[in-house]
């Protein structure tokens, strides 16, 4: 299935204006590196930020919201406590490719 993914994903970007395409979860783990100085994505280990292992299975983050795409995405735009704003610093490509990813873990 996997494999299946791949060799379809590259049509279906090519097929999709930027803004529907769907995120590629590699891509974003690559914009991850902007977060892993702060958060885990592997352990449960806490940095700077609580660890995003099994994010979007959680029932609620930290502010007791749902982990759903939009709630995600309003933190990484706005940021959160001592957490940076991302809304100018990664472009609408990156920001899906790293929803993505964040699901994958
Ligand atoms: C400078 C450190 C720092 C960076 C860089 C950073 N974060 Fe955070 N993040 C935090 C801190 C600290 C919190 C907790 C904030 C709070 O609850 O007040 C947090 C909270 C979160 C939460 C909520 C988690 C939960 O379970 O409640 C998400 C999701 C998140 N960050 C995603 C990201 C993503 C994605 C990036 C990269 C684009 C990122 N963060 C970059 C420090 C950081």
């Amino acid at each position: 299935m996997r494999i299946l993914g791949l060799l379809l994903f590259p049509a279906l970007s090519l097929a999709l204006p930027a803004a529907q395409r769907p995120g590629d979860p590699a891509k974003g783990k690559e914009v991850f590196d902007q977060c892993g100085v702060c958060h885990s994505a592997t352990t449960d280990e806490k940095k700077m930020g609580p660890s995003l292992k099994g994010l979007f299975k959680k029932a609620k983050m930290a502010n007791g919201q749902k982990p759903t795409e939009a709630n995600v995405m309003t933190i990484i735009n706005k940021g959160k406590g001592t957490m940076p704003a991302f809304e100018d610093v990664l472009t609408q490509e990156e920001k899906s490719d790293l929803l993505a990813y964040l699901k994958t873990l």
